[in-house]
């Protein structure tokens, strides 16, 4: 083993950060072994020094000084998990500068900013790992950077959102609730954020599409290119629809190769129950990776959690530091592609599913039929649900083949404008 050690600087010492340290500092020998060179975490910078902690950790090694990590040179390594976008990016970026190894846990930065750290890095001959970025403890960058490299990477499609929209959807199916109470549960259980935004309405799984994406295909793809719907229109009644039809209803992401360009979109969706991203519940992340080369890949395990995220960040440490040792770089850089573009929803393939309220009288059949048939959008299910009596009302239920998502969209406004029709309830895209 080396005589001199790694040192390494941690941004942050929460849920993952606290985790991270634990770690390092009660299993420093067999992480040592590992990497083949001591592990020493030389300081930890966090916001309030005299904060009651969950470890065991001394005063000394504590800062609220961002120059003694950034700036010290015995610094090789700077762990990122203090999350959000400034000032960590910054943060990275003087690292970078500064020729330090960065590893983060950010899916905020490495979203928006990742392919340009990525190109300064590569300047500068330091690497920036980001395997807890996505996926929690899955394995999914590495895969990527690694055991999947000698495919074209056809299409990536996950269930990858934070625990709450999981949770909030498993509870609306199996007891029915509404979303506010599912979410009010998630809420006092503590499963879901006080403000539970990025997660229901899908820009969490959207900055994580974003990241899989880049590396799926090595082009830039940002948060903002990607198509983005949440979860916030979903009744109970869709998952009993759903069932009956044999769909699950998730909050997928998904990205596709076509000629040229990708897809690439996050919105709930009705998943086939025999799919495996059909079965994923609560905490947990899958990932369905398709290759020309492998088939298919399918990785699953937890999503979120501090310590599943700092066996993805020490993993990534260990790594690092062989290759550090070694003098090389184990993984191969990134070069991103700019001319790949995201193909804008409307002229996505998709098939959809309606939930219709409608007058309870002849000739509604016909006059959905036609609005469909203008839009060249063929049915493949047209099913009348329940009907109810005192407001003469019936519920219908549509499933179509594969259109244009902008046909589907124009049949779902012209559909609404249609007298017998009270309103179209759900519109959702079937996986
Ligand atoms: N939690 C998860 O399950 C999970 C899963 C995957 C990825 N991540 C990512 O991991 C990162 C950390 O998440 P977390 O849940 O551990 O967050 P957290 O519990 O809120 O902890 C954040 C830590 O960062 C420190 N910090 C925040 N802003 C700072 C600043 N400007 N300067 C110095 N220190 C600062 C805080 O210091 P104080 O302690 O002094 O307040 C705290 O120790 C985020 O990027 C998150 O997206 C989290």
């Amino acid at each position: 083993m080396a005589a001199r050690p790694l040192n390494v600087g941690l941004i942050g010492l929460g849920t993952v950060g606290s985790q991270v340290a634990d770690r390092m500092l009660s299993w420093g020998p067999q992480l040592s072994r590992r990497a083949g060179v001591e592990l020493c975490l030389r300081k930890v910078l966090v916001r309030e020094v005299s904060k009651r902690r969950t470890i065991e950790i001394s005063n000394d090694v504590l800062t609220a000084d961002p120059a003694d990590v950034l700036d010290d040179p015995a610094i090789e390594v700077v762990i990122e998990v203090a999350g959000g976008d400034e000032p960590m990016r910054s943060y990275i970026e003087r690292a970078i500068q500064a020729g330090k190894h960065v590893i983060t846990a950010n899916k905020v930065v490495m979203a928006r900013h990742g392919p340009e750290l990525l190109d300064q890095a590569a300047e500068k001959n330091v690497d920036v790992y980001f395997e807890a970025a996505v996926g929690g403890g899955i394995p999914l960058i590495s895969t990527f950077r690694t055991d999947l490299q000698a495919n074209r990477i056809e299409a990536v499609s996950a269930v990858i959102n934070g625990t709450t929209t999981n949770y909030v959807l498993g509870r609306m199916a199996s007891q029915g609730m509404t979303m506010a109470d599912a979410l009010r549960e998630a809420q006092e259980a503590g499963y879901a954020e006080a403000d539970p935004t990025d997660d229901i309405g899908g820009y969490d799984a959207t900055y994580k599409l974003a990241i899989l994406a880049s590396i799926a295909y090595e082009i830039k793809v940002r948060p903002d290119d990607i198509y983005r719907e949440g979860i916030e229109g979903i009744e109970p009644i869709d998952f009993r629809y759903a069932r009956e039809l044999g769909f699950a209803i998730k909050l997928i992401a998904h990205t596709q190769r076509h000629p040229g360009r990708i897809e690439a979109r996050v919105h709930p969706a009705m998943v086939p129950l025999d799919h495996p991203l059909a079965r994923v519940e609560g905490a947990e992340n899958a990932v369905f990776v398709e290759g020309d080369l492998v088939a298919h890949v399918l990785l699953v395990g937890q999503g979120a959690g501090g310590r599943p995220t700092a066996s993805a960040v020490v993993g990534d440490l260990i790594d690092l530091a062989r290759s550090i040792r070694r003098g090389v770089q184990s993984r191969p850089s990134f070069s991103f592609d700019d001319r790949i573009g995201v193909i804008p929803i409307g002229e996505v393939k998709t098939r959809a599913y309606y939930r219709v309220r409608v007058a309870d009288q002849p000739g509604v059949l016909a006059a959905i039929g036609q609005v469909f048939a203008e839009e060249g959008v063929s049915i493949s299910s047209f099913i009348q649900k329940d009907a109810w009596s005192h407001d003469q009302t019936a519920e219908l239920v549509v499933t179509t083949h594969p259109s244009l998502d902008a046909s589907l969209q124009r049949a779902r406004e012209r559909m609404a404008r249609l007298e017998p029709v009270h309103a179209v309830s759900s519109f959702l895209r079937v996986f």
